[in-house]
């Protein structure tokens, strides 16, 4: 068994989960009038409500010792400071220090990293204003329109999803598109939209190697190459943001289109830093310097706040509670904002890249789960599609409710109507219906004997699931910044008490090798002996009908 398992705080919680297992929230609500202001936060204006959770002042107390004896506040020190906590890869992750404000230094391999960090936030700065401005123009003179970032996984998803969540605050001269996909379908139909004088393509990419990346850049470049008929205008149609900057320049990217970024900056923690140039070009650089305020607001929070009033780091142990000590194996996230639909995929990658680990930080196997499969929707459309199961099914889905009380686009009763369903849903699922009320409601319809005694059962909901809510104000650059910078801190916390390394990615790696000695096959119709029989039988399937 391991340390964390044999851990007092470890079996202290698993004899407390007993206790708490036969309890219903219902009556925890009726027992304690004040259960809403003990267990919620407010922060900047965000609320922070986690008293729907199946937890008492005892579970948050074991909760927290488990937290001390993995040397919580320890770990949030070492993050902050620099040291190498990405251990597999002996490098820092301080995508902190890139919200970090001037004039505090923050030190890697003893160098301060903040003159750098300002530095590229000027360049990018210059270029966004000069693009918004029409200073930096197409090779014909024409002003840009139309910006496509050429990304994928942390050099897709932040950008994608803050342009989407920051739409109302985007220039109305400016269209965003983001290309991820090998799939040449996605490159092909946000080309057909657009006219070559008038677009700046951005090839973002930390390692300016994957082949995704690269392929959709070369073919965009072939694209606009063959619409302009001059190969000098790429010059000022392609920018690239990457730490590679010897593969930038062997691309033929402009150096003075090139804004660089640091090794200690992880793919999914990236947006902060010049891959968020396409959110600053849309929304602007005095908009995305609000995102980084909003951001370092919550580093803030998560490295001063005592652990009992600090949101990361309570999200973070309700997930292992749940977790390790109930089963639960998702946990879902339910945006009740349009502008946030991409939010669930982007918070995929950041928790599931980065806890979906089968080894603790010594290489040891753990005899525990570590990170959850995160994912969601927005509402009220979950509602519609997949509530029935977290309702009425078998599984314990936790899940996270985030809405904002204003809307950038007020329209009748749409704003209530949405905010009604919101809450309703987190008390739906917490109170359930018991088998009285589901006869008196039956009963009140008039049904009677056979009929009411067949349909009972089914109108049951036990109730009893737990979920946090996360209220603010309106959905500006700030409050996103604040949220996501919460979910980051969330998942290091859950690293911590794990005892793994979030910042690595070594799982996506095999899939990318095989591919790459599959595709020769492809292309020159060979069949290699190496291949079990379903990879064989797909490949000559392929050749047979593709060749
Ligand atoms: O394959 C996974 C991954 O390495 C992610 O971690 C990363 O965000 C993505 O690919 C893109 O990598 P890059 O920015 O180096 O192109």
């Amino acid at each position: 068994m391991s340390r964390l398992i044999e851990s007092p705080a470890w079996q202290a919680l698993k004899a407390h989960q007993k206790v708490i297992e036969p309890l219903h929230m219902r009556q925890m609500f009726r027992d304690d009038p004040a259960r809403f202001d003990k267990f919620s936060v407010q922060l900047n204006g965000l609320l922070f409500d986690y008293s729907k959770n199946r937890i008492n002042a005892e579970t948050v107390k074991l909760l927290l010792a488990l937290a001390s004896q993995a040397g919580l506040p320890g770990w949030i020190e070492r993050l902050f400071s620099g040291d190498k906590v990405n251990s597999t890869e002996r490098r820092a992750a301080l995508h902190t220090a890139l919200r970090t404000p001037q004039g505090i230094p923050v030190l890697v391999d003893g160098k301060d990293v903040m003159p750098d960090v300002h530095r590229v936030l000027g360049l990018m700065r210059s270029f966004s204003d000069a693009v918004r401005n029409g200073t930096h123009r197409g090779h014909t003179g024409k002003q840009i329109t139309d910006i496509v970032n050429i990304g994928i996984g942390g050099s897709d998803l932040g950008p994608l999803m803050a342009c989407e969540a920051l739409k109302p605050y985007g220039s109305p001269n400016l269209r965003a598109h983001f290309v991820s996909n090998i799939d040449s379908t996605q490159l092909t139909e946000t080309l057909k939209k657009l006219d070559a004088e008038s677009t700046l393509f951005i090839v973002s990419s930390k390692s300016f190697t994957t082949q995704e990346t690269l392929t959709n850049a070369r073919s965009a470049r072939v694209w606009l190459v063959e619409r302009l008929g001059d190969e000098q205008a790429v010059a000022r149609h392609f920018a690239a943001i990457s730490t590679n900057l010897d593969a930038t320049a062997k691309f033929g990217i402009d150096p003075r289109n090139v804004f660089e970024f640091w090794d200690w900056v992880g793919g999914r923690y990236s947006l902060w830093s010049a891959i968020g140039l396409p959110i600053a070009l849309y929304i602007g650089m005095d908009n995305f310097e609000e995102l980084l305020g909003g951001a370092h607001a919550m580093d803030e929070h998560f490295r001063n706040a005592p652990l009992e009033q600090n949101i990361p780091a309570l999200m973070g142990l309700l997930g292992i509670w749940y977790g390790n000590f109930f089963g639960a194996g998702s946990h879902a996230l339910f945006p009740y904002d349009q502008y946030l639909h991409r939010f669930p995929a982007y918070l995929q990658q950041l928790d599931m890249e980065s806890n979906g680990k089968r080894v603790d930080r010594d290489g040891t196997p753990v005899d525990y789960d570590t990170g959850m499969v995160i994912w969601g929707e927005l509402g009220t459309n979950g509602q519609h599609a997949f509530f029935q199961l977290i309702h009425q099914g078998t599984r314990m889905i936790p899940a996270d409710f985030i809405a904002p009380l204003h809307s950038h686009n007020p329209l009748g009763e749409h704003h209530s109507l949405l905010l009604a369903n919101c809450f309703a849903q987190t008390e739906a699922l917490m109170l359930g219906k018991t088998v009285e009320e589901a006869r008196v409601e039956l009963e009140a319809q008039g049904l009677r004997g056979e009929a009411l005694e067949a349909l009972l059962q089914h109108k049951v909901f036990p109730g009893n699931k737990p979920t946090n809510t996360l209220l603010f104000d309106r959905l500006d650059p700030h409050t996103l910044g604040m949220l996501i910078a919460l979910y980051e801190h969330k998942v290091f916390v859950q690293s911590v008490l794990w005892n793994i390394n979030p910042f690595d990615q070594w799982g996506v790696e095999l899939g990318k090798q095989l591919a790459g000695k599959i595709l020769p096959e492809l292309r020159d119709g060979s069949l290699a002996s190496r291949h079990d029989a379903s990879t064989r039988g797909l490949i000559q399937h392929y050749h047979e009908r593709c060749r």
